[in-house]
């Protein structure tokens, strides 16, 4: 089935939004603005270990998301990262088109315009492109885009980066909740934990006013770990407001996902987030999510459960709990 690609219908120099993109008038950004003055945590992973566990445990009670900056990552590599990524989206249409997935089989790996399907039935303004990079067993490396040929290598690259980053940030959370540092690991899957890549690219819109890149969400992962280009448009949900987050060049943007949330009991909470799009600039993120297994059985973990915190979240597997996203959106 043809589809039609954000990228490609921006391209024909549109005036008016075509209907299906145009949000119910509260969704849309004119009538529910971010609020002034309020700004995201930045947490140093360079400080003392007790004030990196601290600061991390409170971001993810408080607001479920956070920047790190002191990480680690070479800002050159996030660099080619950024540009292999763009790269391939400079493609001819008829070669992106090569790379286009195929949700109806079951997997969303390649290039594609929808990755799940929205609360209501309006369409975001985006494309993306989706693969496993971890574990080996489930590489699908014909799925990668072979153009521009480092596309593989720069990405590889950054997933080793992105995996001992994430496995570190396990560690600190882990202690955050009082508990050995291995525990959020290995309750995940160890070595069976996924690393996905998404680039997400919103292409200029033009009545930006009117639509959303992506609609307020939380991401079922544990973690995801992004950068964006430095086209602002992400917004996280805080105490009733929207909150702009400001681009950091080279910190990268951490999500508390649904499964963490589970996890830790509601300690931790997964963050309500959309992101805006722009009249003139290409808005482009790459996310990482970090997720278990399907077969992963994911529950609160025993040792935060007793007579005086019950369990609030049932036990099942991450199969699952993906198919039944939770809806935070306020109502
Ligand atoms: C996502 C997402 C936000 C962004 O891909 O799940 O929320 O900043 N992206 O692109
Ligand atoms: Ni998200």
């Amino acid at each position: 089935m043809e589809v039609e690609r954000v990228q490609a219908l921006s391209h024909v120099t549109l005036h008016e939004l075509p209907a299906k993109f145009i949000r119910p008038a509260h969704e849309q950004p004119e009538n529910s603005k971010a609020i002034e003055g309020v700004t995201v945590p930045v947490i140093s992973l360079s400080q003392p270990h007790d004030v990196v566990v601290d600061a991390l445990s409170k971001a993810c009670s408080e607001w479920g998301f956070f920047l790190i900056t002191d990480h680690g990552v070479e800002p050159s590599l996030i660099g080619r990262l950024k540009e292999v990524g763009e790269e391939f989206f400079k493609l001819p249409q008829k070669e992106k088109e090569s790379y286009a997935n195929d949700p109806s089989s079951g997997s969303f790996e390649g290039y594609g315009t929808k990755m799940t399907k929205n609360f209501d039935e309006k369409v975001e303004w985006i494309d993306y492109y989706f693969h496993v990079m971890h574990p080996p067993k489930k590489l699908n490396l014909d799925m990668w885009p072979k153009n521009p040929s480092s596309y593989r290598g720069v990405t590889e690259e950054y997933n080793v980066e992105i995996m001992r980053t994430t496995n570190k940030l396990f560690e600190l959370l882990s202690e955050g909740l009082g508990l050995d540092g291995k525990v959020l690991n290995s309750s995940l899957g160890g070595d069976e934990i996924e690393f996905e890549m998404k680039i997400n690219m919103y292409p200029p819109c033009p009545q930006p006013q009117l639509a959303l890149g992506v609609e307020p969400h939380t991401d079922m992962s544990a973690l995801t770990l992004l950068v964006p280009n430095d086209v602002p448009g992400l917004q996280v949900w805080k105490d009733g407001n929207w909150v702009a987050v400001n681009y950091l060049p080279n910190a990268l943007f951490v999500h508390v996902g649904d499964q963490l949330e589970v996890l830790s009991n509601g300690k931790y909470k997964s963050v309500l987030h959309r992101s805006l799009v722009n009249k003139e600039r290409t808005r482009m993120s790459w996310a990482v999510f970090v997720v278990p297994p399907h077969e992963a059985v994911i529950g609160p973990l025993p040792e935060l459960i007793d007579e005086k915190n019950p369990a609030k979240y049932s036990t099942k597997t991450y199969a699952e709990y993906r198919y039944r996203k939770f809806n935070k959106i306020p109502q």
